[in-house]
């Protein structure tokens, strides 16, 4: 079995680690070829992971990155037809909801060599957002589709995908936070803030980075925080903030992007987390955390049916309440993202 997997944006690394490890020690016969698109380039936000997550080095690397959502897509859809002519593997595997999610998906399908998508089915309903194209388009395409949750089954259903492709796995993120927990590590930089307790945010969606008034809201919310804010900055928030003349308030520590380890590490111990990401926004149900999220919706509406997560969009005395509120409200943590074996799951479907 000849498995391709394409990656490049930071939480492809995550989930791949965590798939890529058991792979490796459960099926020896099998061969993965790695494809690094480039979409993310920074050391912070490409190799720091393939460092400390063990990650094989990729195969392929196409350094395609910094560009539109369109050149990104079409560059990488270009590279990665030759290379799937090339490999001539028996499966394209992708994750998530990036252009490179796409790209890897419909070079597939148009070799008609079978796709695996891994966190299929979920919706925001919110067209604006690029990575719903990139969802939709890419669960349609697919042969074998892993859901995270009976929620993601519905939505896929409802467009008409067969339900013999559809899985429900849970989530390869859960899988990934178990495992690295043990592992997580305190940044350098921590103990010379002095802080106590405070909030970890972070923020990089589209919707909210490229609307000066979205991120104005998010900064007047945040200046009025009941506590300390730790924000590792990603480099798209840094470069659109720069561009708009924005400053950060004094209640923000800004932070250069931090490693998985040391991510766990400012998850675990945070009194509360606030957020646009979706990843994080389960990970801090995962570690137990209360979230306040700087979105109008999200595809993780179990967490807010929980009481885990509270959605506050931009409004700054949304955010103001959410972050006093949450911490309040407790839930009870339960298993909405499976048991942690989502990756032996996949790996067994992948391989009947
Ligand atoms: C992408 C994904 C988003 C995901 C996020 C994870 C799409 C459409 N979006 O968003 O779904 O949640 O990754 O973090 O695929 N940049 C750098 N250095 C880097 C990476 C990015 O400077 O290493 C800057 C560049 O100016 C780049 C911009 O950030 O143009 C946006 O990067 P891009 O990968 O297009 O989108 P993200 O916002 O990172
Ligand atoms: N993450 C990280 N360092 C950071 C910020 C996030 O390692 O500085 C991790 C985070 O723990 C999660 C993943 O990156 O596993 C989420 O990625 P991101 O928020 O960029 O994208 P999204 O999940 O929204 O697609």
């Amino acid at each position: 079995m000849k498995l391709l997997t394409v990656i490049g944006a930071r939480p492809q690394f995550i989930k791949a680690a965590t798939v890529s490890r058991a792979l490796a020690a459960h099926h020896p016969d099998s061969r993965e070829i790695l494809v690094h698109t480039g979409q993310h380039y920074d050391a912070n936000m490409s190799d720091v992971f393939f460092d400390e997550l063990d990650i094989p080095r990729p195969d392929h690397h196409l350094g395609v990155g910094g560009g539109s959502h369109g050149q990104n897509t079409g560059r990488m859809l270009e590279k990665l037809d030759a290379l799937i002519v090339q490999e001539k593997p028996d499966w394209v595997l992708v994750y998530g909801d990036t252009d490179s999610t796409l790209a890897g998906a419909l070079a597939a399908a148009k070799l008609h060599v079978p796709v695996a998508h891994v966190e299929a089915g979920l919706r925001s309903f919110n067209r604006r957002m690029p990575e719903e194209i990139n969802r939709v388009l890419t669960d349609h395409v697919a042969d074998l589709l892993f859901a995270p949750t009976k929620v993601a089954q519905r939505n896929l259903q409802k467009e008409g995908v067969a339900d013999s492709k559809i899985h429900v796995v849970g989530d390869v993120m859960y899988d990934a936070a178990l495992y690295y927990k043990p592992l997580a590590r305190k940044p350098a930089w921590f103990d010379a803030l002095r802080l106590g307790e405070f909030a970890l945010c972070t923020i990089h969606r589209a919707e909210n980075t490229d609307d000066p008034d979205r991120m104005r809201g998010i900064l007047a919310g945040l200046a009025k925080s009941p506590l300390p804010v730790v924000l590792p900055l990603h480099p798209r928030t840094r470069k659109q903030l720069a561009q708009f003349h924005l400053g950060l308030p004094d209640t923000v520590c800004a932070v250069d992007p931090v490693g998985y380890l040391e991510m766990v590490w400012l998850e675990s111990h945070c009194r509360l987390v606030v957020t646009d990401s979706g990843g994080v926004q389960k990970e801090a149900y995962f570690h137990g955390k209360p979230c306040v999220t700087l979105r109008d919706e999200t595809e993780w509406v179990e967490l807010v049916e929980v009481g885990a997560n509270v959605l506050v969009g931009t409004d700054r005395e949304r955010i103001v309440a959410g972050m006093s509120q949450v911490d309040l409200a407790g839930f009870e943590a339960n298993e909405l993202y499976g048991h942690g074996d989502s990756v032996q799951r996949i790996l067994e479907l992948l391989f009947v």
